[in-house]
């Protein structure tokens, strides 16, 4: 993460660029929905959790160019949160690492979350590679969880405490 990268909250303006990524195949064949979203289901779930307490809708900015989206959602326990996130079909590689660095900064800091946890389907390497980079620990797999209408596939779940990322900022 450099100085020049940054979330920002998601704004009515951004609906439309992070729709077409969201439904890119590059995104969509890596999401457990994977119909095309409509612009009015997209509006749709932006108004129904644009002032959510807890969740955040974040889009990840380097250089002031926008290159991925970030979602935080809180769980049933406080200071807990799931995390969803992509890149840009076209953003160049090494964006996820920034982005990640980016939204652990976020969520242990101005969020205050004390727990992260993110899920990868099983055939997602960059995704699993990118967990694992952050420093999430691999805590389970569920077998055979998720059916994508050809196959099954694993669904695998990363934890991240935030005094771990706290060491590892340190280090
Ligand atoms: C997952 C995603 C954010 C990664 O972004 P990215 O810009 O490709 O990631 P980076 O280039 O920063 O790479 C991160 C790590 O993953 C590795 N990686 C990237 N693509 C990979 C691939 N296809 N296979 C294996 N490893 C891969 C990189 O080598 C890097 O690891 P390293 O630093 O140890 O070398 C991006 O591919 C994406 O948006 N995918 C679709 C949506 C998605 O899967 N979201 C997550 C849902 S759980």
């Amino acid at each position: 993460m450099t100085k020049n990268d940054i979330l920002r909250p998601l704004a009515p303006a951004d609906l439309e660029m992070v729709r077409s990524w969201r439904n890119h195949p590059s995104v969509r064949d890596y999401m457990l929905t994977r119909q095309e979203i409509t612009a009015g289901a997209h509006r749709e779930w932006f108004n129904r959790h644009r002032d959510d307490p807890g969740r955040a809708l974040l889009v990840f900015e380097c250089e002031g160019t926008a290159k991925g989206f970030v979602q935080f959602t809180p769980s049933l326990s406080a200071g807990v949160a799931d995390w969803g996130f992509y890149t840009a079909p076209d953003a160049p590689k090494g964006t996820g690492r920034r982005l990640g660095r980016a939204a652990l900064a976020e969520a242990f800091g101005r969020l205050g979350y004390q727990r992260l946890c993110g899920q990868a389907l099983g055939g997602n390497a960059a995704s699993i590679r990118l967990h694992e980079a952050l420093g999430f620990t691999e805590e389970g797999r569920l077998r055979r969880h998720f059916f994508d209408g050809a196959g099954w596939h694993d669904l695998v779940l990363f934890g991240l405490l935030k005094n771990e990322w706290q060491e590892s900022q340190r280090g």
